[in-house]
């Protein structure tokens, strides 16, 4: 195995490229080598459960010793991620507010980024529960193209800071209740207060979900626990599309460790071969320039279907 590996590993790039083959098949070349593997795709257009014949769901599915595999449902994780939120929520506001809480979660259901954060927070789910049991040697993600991956990696930082946010908004709010209710005299306090004790319960609910990004968060930029791979193919536009998407996955503090080059051309003297090779020479240049020094497999371009279980084992025997 050429490319570094850790406790979590993420695969990413250009639609196309390859990145459910090569994560498909960096898991079972490490299953095969006696690792217990996690493969999670969190791409909304699933394939994982194609290469295998079987129907994937969001909770682990043994296929294989040592090789468990999930497919997460962005449908079903919005709606779990807004009854958690929803639940929150009330417990955050006055009876006489529920309906307001509801009619914005009905809104906020399609909104921009709620896909995105129900995911974040599945993902901190799994690899949190993946750490603490310590259950898998290895967790590897099969994300969605691009720029979807590197929004959602970026998030952790977000959320926690709109948590702390909220946490210091309470804090002020809290001393000021307790100021005005001092100033009104017949002051109930410690645990029996009914306010105090609302208090409490919605700064417990928002240090959980804190600690869950934190916890994330620590992973994800911890370079002994997580690492990222960008997948491409050896033409232009992957190779400037991986340059960006390496500067926006370094830029949330994750480190990019590797590139995998997939479907490279024959050299086999071939007339188009030969000028597929060219154009792929003229990438590589390219590589080298964008990326010098990145860690580097390449991977042949098979001449057969590839999509299979089979297929799988050859590649990842190249790997
Ligand atoms: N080295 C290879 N040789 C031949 N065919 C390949 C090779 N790698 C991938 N393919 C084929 O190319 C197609 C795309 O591969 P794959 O589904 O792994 O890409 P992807 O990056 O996951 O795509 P998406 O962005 O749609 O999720 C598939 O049909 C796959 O079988
Ligand atoms: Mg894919």
């Amino acid at each position: 195995m050429l490319l570094t590996t850790a406790p979590v590993m993420f695969f990413g790039g250009k639609g196309g490229v390859g990145k459910t083959t090569v994560s498909a098949a960096t898991a079972v070349r490490l299953a095969e080598g006696g690792a217990r593997v996690l493969l999670v795709s969190t791409d909304p257009a699933h394939n994982l459960g194609h290469i295998w014949s079987v129907k994937l769901s969001d909770t682990a599915t043994p296929l294989e010793p040592g090789l468990d595999v999930m497919e997460l449902n962005p449908a079903a994780t919005t709606e779990r991620h807004l009854l958690q939120v929803g639940d929150s929520m009330r417990a955050m506001m006055p009876e006489r507010m529920h309906r307001e809480v509801d009619k914005h979660l009905e809104l906020s259901r399609n909104s921009p980024g709620m896909h995105e954060a129900a995911m974040l927070e599945r993902i901190a789910e799994i690899v949190g529960a993946g750490v603490d049991d310590g259950g898998y040697d290895h967790i590897i993600f099969d994300t969605a193209p691009s720029g979807h991956t590197s929004r959602l990696l970026a998030l952790p930082e977000l959320m926690a800071a709109y948590t702390d946010g909220l946490l210091e908004r309470r804090e002020k709010s809290d001393n000021f209740s307790r100021l005005a209710r001092g100033m009104g005299g017949g002051v109930v306090e410690g645990k029996d207060d009914p306010v105090e004790r609302r208090n409490q319960q919605i700064r417990s609910v928002l240090y959980q979900r804190r600690r869950k990004f934190e916890v994330l968060r620590g992973v994800l930029t911890d370079p002994s626990e997580c690492v990222f791979h960008i997948v491409l193919t050896p033409e232009r536009l992957p190779v400037m599309e991986s340059a960006e998407l390496y500067r926006d996955i370094s830029s949330t503090g994750i480190r990019v460790a590797g590139l995998v080059v997939n479907r490279r051309s024959p050299d086999d003297g071939g007339e188009f071969t030969a000028a597929r090779r060219e154009v792929e020479r003229g990438a590589m240049a390219q590589l080298d320039e964008l990326l010098p020094g990145v860690e580097r497999v390449e991977l042949p371009w098979l001449p057969r279907e590839i999509g299979t279980r089979e297929a799988l084992s050859e590649i990842a025997a190249l790997l």
